[in-house]
């Protein structure tokens, strides 16, 4: 369903005069810093490979799954036992078919926006981790879970300044309970154009095209060439016609609003800079764009919604690893300078460690969805601890403060491992994993069996039944606790109990990242 509310929230402006000292003392160390480390090749992983670890390939595998409960459309080698063909006829008023994608959460929405983003995450994900997934045979999946997702979003982009970014009608769908294979509700299309724009729609969907062009490159060029052509397009078409999809369809505030446009340029243009090389997406956004935008300095959370803690990190890859007429420019260093501020206010014994913390430790920003920040967080943390591990960067400074790679990876690794059961509830929020785990999730189609003849009204008895969901969400990643670290598994109680598509994304990078002991990074090309 979404969620009631969420803001880009800073660590506090107080932390910006620390970053400013972080700046300084960071500027001494890198000029002693003399060379600079080529970007590893493809191939072989230099050096011995990390050993497996079997909690996280058990995890990542479950996490893997979900995508599959979540696929609309005509189902391909389906192994879901309770899933089958649904939303055949999506798009069709606009001639396009735009049955495929993924329902957002426990219903049947297709929001174009956190679509997008799950793509743009699993890319990413796939992008720095797939040697790792493949370690558990989940490279595979990764990657059809996302085309499932791109050949939606390449359909949902008929014309070079027509964007449809939602499939349905929340306010009908919310009426409704039922299983997505019964739906008999209206699916209308809701599109962003010239007149009405969507920069932050159009430049998510650019930025997941383009980190999908680059994942696909080498199995099929056709289709990565297909996925970028669009990427590009996108991009133009948000940047030349900007104007937030908030404003230009009010209506979508209530579901996934879009608190600003800036954060999505900024990380569609480093997607399509890695995607291509073209300086000219460099130059857009260590330009004016960056100084307007980027908010060098200020620590942000990763989530749907806003993209500058991701965009910082991805661009500090050029910094560690990129050609040297780049790696020199001054503002690809204030982002590498924030990244490193943001994963300081990680750090639990950082002098800037933020206190937006459970007494357990767990990162704790929302109460809708509550587990989005400290998975983003945590996946941003073990990227950045492998950028520094393979560079051979050992230290980044706190405010004085030294940490290395192993501090950060300690850190993802303890905010993994609350997720899977080490909490005050002694549970797993993955449903699936461990012993307990939630058992009253709210997604329609896991609480009605398969086999039940009900329609649209008759299926609220299944959401207020008191037993457990007939079928079991495989792999979702529930909302979360609370900040007194409860948790009420009622099926009614979305805000904690609901699973998403972004947040199985993110956790699906997370534990990418963690499911060998050690990784190198490799190259994207
Ligand atoms: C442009 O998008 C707006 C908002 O979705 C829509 O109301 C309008 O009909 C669209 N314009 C055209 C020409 O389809
Ligand atoms: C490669 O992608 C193109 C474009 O989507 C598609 O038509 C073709 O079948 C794909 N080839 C293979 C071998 O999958
Ligand atoms: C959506 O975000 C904008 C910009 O931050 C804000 O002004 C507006 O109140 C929000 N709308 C809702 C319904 O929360
Ligand atoms: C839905 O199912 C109930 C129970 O079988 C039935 O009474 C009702 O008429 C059905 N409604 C529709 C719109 O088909
Ligand atoms: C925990 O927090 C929730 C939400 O704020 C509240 O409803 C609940 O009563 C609290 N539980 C305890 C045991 O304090
Ligand atoms: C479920 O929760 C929603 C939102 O809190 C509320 O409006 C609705 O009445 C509840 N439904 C049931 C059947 O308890």
């Amino acid at each position: 369903m979404g969620e009631g509310s969420k803001s880009k929230g800073f660590f506090g402006w107080f932390l910006v005069l620390l970053v400013m000292a972080v700046i300084a003392t960071a500027i001494v160390i890198t000029v002693k810093k003399k060379t600079q480390h080529p970007e590893p090749k493809l191939g072989p992983v230099p050096g011995p490979p990390g050993a497996v670890e079997k909690k996280y390939g058990d995890a990542l595998k479950l996490a893997m799954q979900f995508f599959d409960i979540q696929k609309s459309g005509k189902l391909v080698d389906n192994e879901i036992s309770w899933r089958g063909d649904s939303a055949l006829q999506d798009g069709n008023e606009a001639e396009i078919d735009l049955s495929k994608g993924m329902y957002d959460a426990g219903d049947h929405m297709k929001f174009g926006f956190p679509m997008a983003f799950t793509g743009t995450v699993l890319s990413w994900a796939i992008l720095e981790y797939g040697d790792q997934m493949q370690t558990v045979n989940q490279l595979k999946p990764a990657q059809d879970s996302l085309k499932w997702i791109t050949d939606y979003l390449v359909n949902a982009h008929p014309l070079e300044n027509v964007l449809y970014v939602q499939v349905g009608d929340p306010e009908l769908d919310h009426k409704c309970w039922d299983r997505p294979e019964a739906m008999t509700m209206k699916r209308p299309l809701t599109q962003v154009n010239a007149s009405s724009p969507g920069t932050d729609v159009a430049a998510e969907t650019a930025a997941a095209l383009a980190s999908a062009s680059l994942v696909f490159k080498s199995a099929n060029s056709t289709y990565s060439s297909l996925l970028l052509k669009h990427a590009k397009e996108l991009f133009t078409f948000a940047d030349k016609h900007r104007g937030s999809y908030s404003e230009s369809i009010p209506e979508v505030q209530n579901y996934y609003n879009s608190t600003g446009y800036g954060d999505e340029l900024l990380w569609a243009a480093s997607w399509l800079y890695h995607a291509t090389g073209d300086q000219s997406y460099f130059d857009y956004v260590t330009g004016q764009n960056g100084r307007d935008f980027a908010n060098w300095g200020s620590p942000t959370w990763f989530s749907w919604d806003n993209k500058l803690a991701g965009t910082q990190v991805l661009l500090s890859r050029i910094s560690f690893f990129g050609a040297k007429g780049s790696s020199n420019s001054e503002n690809l260093h204030n982002y590498r300078k924030t990244a490193e501020a943001v994963v300081c206010g990680l750090l639990p014994k950082s002098p800037t460690a933020t206190s937006s913390r459970t007494d357990s430790g767990l990162i704790w920003v929302s109460e809708w969805n509550s587990l989005q920040h400290p998975v983003a967080s945590a996946f941003l943390a073990v990227v950045y601890s492998d950028y520094l591990f393979t560079s051979r960067t050992s230290k980044i400074s706190c405010n004085g403060d030294s940490y290395g790679p192993s501090d950060l990876r300690k850190f993802a690794i303890s905010q993994a491992d609350y997720v899977l059961g080490n909490n005050p509830m002694k549970m797993s929020y993955l449903v699936g994993y461990g012993d307990k785990y939630p058992e009253y999730v709210h997604h329609r189609g896991a609480s009605i069996p398969a086999d039940a003849s009900t329609n649209c009204s008759d299926g609220w008895k299944w959401l207020t039944s008191t037993d457990r969901n007939p079928n079991v969400a495989l792999g979702g990643l529930v909302g979360g606790p609370f900040f007194n670290e409860t948790y009420i598994d009622s099926r009614n109680n979305s805000m904690q109990t609901e699973p998403s598509t972004y947040n199985g994304a993110l956790m699906v990078g997370l534990l990418s990242g963690l499911v060998t002991t050690s990784s190198v990074v490799q190259s994207f090309v």
